[in-house]
């Protein structure tokens, strides 16, 4: 995959991935605290995100197969507050599988997916362009929580951020009004963002999600520890180490860990990180909110809900924020 790029004629990649030695610090951080944590973008290697385009498929992952239904069941009423035209920018575009199924009804002037996982992205958005020959796509590798906007130019047009899949859920409550706060500057006063967001529903349907039968969550959370050897020049074992996730009543989240099977040392970059049997690590925390909690946390970073759109039961939504009060 080249640095920088035209991969067909539609497709410009731009590569703008954190420096290693970011990532090398910010890992040992988070290794060093009493309860040691990873930032979740660490599980999108590229077998990562294949792993995670399995999970969407599995029969006790609802999110994914639930928003798609809300998204094309309602594609003429999402376009209508976006507006025709506009440039679509979707941080954590993954696949970019659910644009797809608003394209030929918004008909952006330009798509922008943006990704931390480089490969797959690039991957994504070539076979995306092939697909949608007339659609002008600037797919930029880089963290989200970054300010990887000052370093590039966008497309010109009223912007909306298309942030489906719960991922605002990866980020604790003051970290995701940060975020969205954050968007009102890549969107100006007539923008929007359409995010989508899984809600809060009966406890053992959520432990289910995250512990699936074929053990492919497990397979993801534990190719965290192989992505990040890969990228820090750490010896962690995915034989070391099991899969652990549940439902934190208390704080309405899915936590995920790594819980050390015995006591160990791993070598993170000449570090040497000590693991206590039956120690965990971190791995990501999938918050759920109600319509009530999410329409507090819009709010609190300035933004306006103009519509939600719900499946039948309730399990997941769609919204569309404006900094627009009217
Ligand atoms: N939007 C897709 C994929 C969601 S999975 C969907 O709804 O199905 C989350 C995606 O966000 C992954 O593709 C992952 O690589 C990306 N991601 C996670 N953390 C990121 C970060 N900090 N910066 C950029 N991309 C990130
Ligand atoms: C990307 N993110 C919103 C997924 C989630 O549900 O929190 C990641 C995931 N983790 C385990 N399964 C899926």
């Amino acid at each position: 995959m080249p640095a920088t790029a035209t991969a067909t004629t539609n497709v410009y990649f731009e590569d703008q991935q954190p420096a290693t030695t970011d990532s090398v610090a910010e890992v040992i951080a988070g290794l060093q605290l009493n309860q040691k944590r990873v930032d979740p973008k660490y599980f999108y290697d590229a077998h990562g995100s294949q792993l995670f385009e399995q999970i969407t498929q599995l029969p006790e992952y609802y999110p994914t197969r639930t928003e798609r239904q809300i998204l094309s069941d309602n594609a003429n009423d999402i376009a209508a507050h976006c507006g025709q035209g506009c440039v679509l920018i979707e941080p954590g575009s993954g696949s970019s599988e659910k644009i797809r199924l608003l394209l030929d009804t918004l008909r952006p002037s330009a798509y922008v997916p943006l990704d931390i996982s480089a490969e797959f992205l690039y991957r994504s958005a070539v076979k995306l362009g092939r697909e949608f020959p007339w659609l002008k796509i600037q797919a930029i590798c880089a963290d989200f929580a970054d300010s990887w906007q000052t370093r590039t130019t966008l497309p010109e047009g009223q912007r909306v951020i298309f942030y489906p899949g719960s991922t605002i859920g990866n980020m604790d409550p003051a970290a995701a009004e940060k975020f969205l706060a954050g968007l009102r500057q890549w969107i100006g006063n007539d923008g929007g963002v359409l995010i989508g967001v899984d809600l809060h529903k009966e406890e053992h349907l959520l432990n289910a999600a995250y512990n699936d039968a074929q053990g492919v969550t497990a397979e993801f959370n534990l190719n965290i520890l192989n992505s990040m050897n890969k990228l820090i020049n750490s010896n962690f074992s995915d034989q070391q180490f099991s899969h652990r996730a549940f439902y934190n009543q208390t704080l309405q989240r899915i936590e995920m860990h790594l819980v050390s099977d015995h006591a160990q040392t791993v070598n993170v970059n000449g570090n040497a990180i000590a693991f206590d049997k039956g120690e965990t690590l971190h791995t990501e925390n999938s918050y759920k909110y109600t319509l009530e909690s999410f329409t507090a946390l819009s709010e609190a970073a300035g933004f306006t809900i103009k519509r939600s759109w719900l499946d039948d039961d309730a399990l997941f939504s769609v919204h569309y924020l404006s900094v627009n009060p009217d």
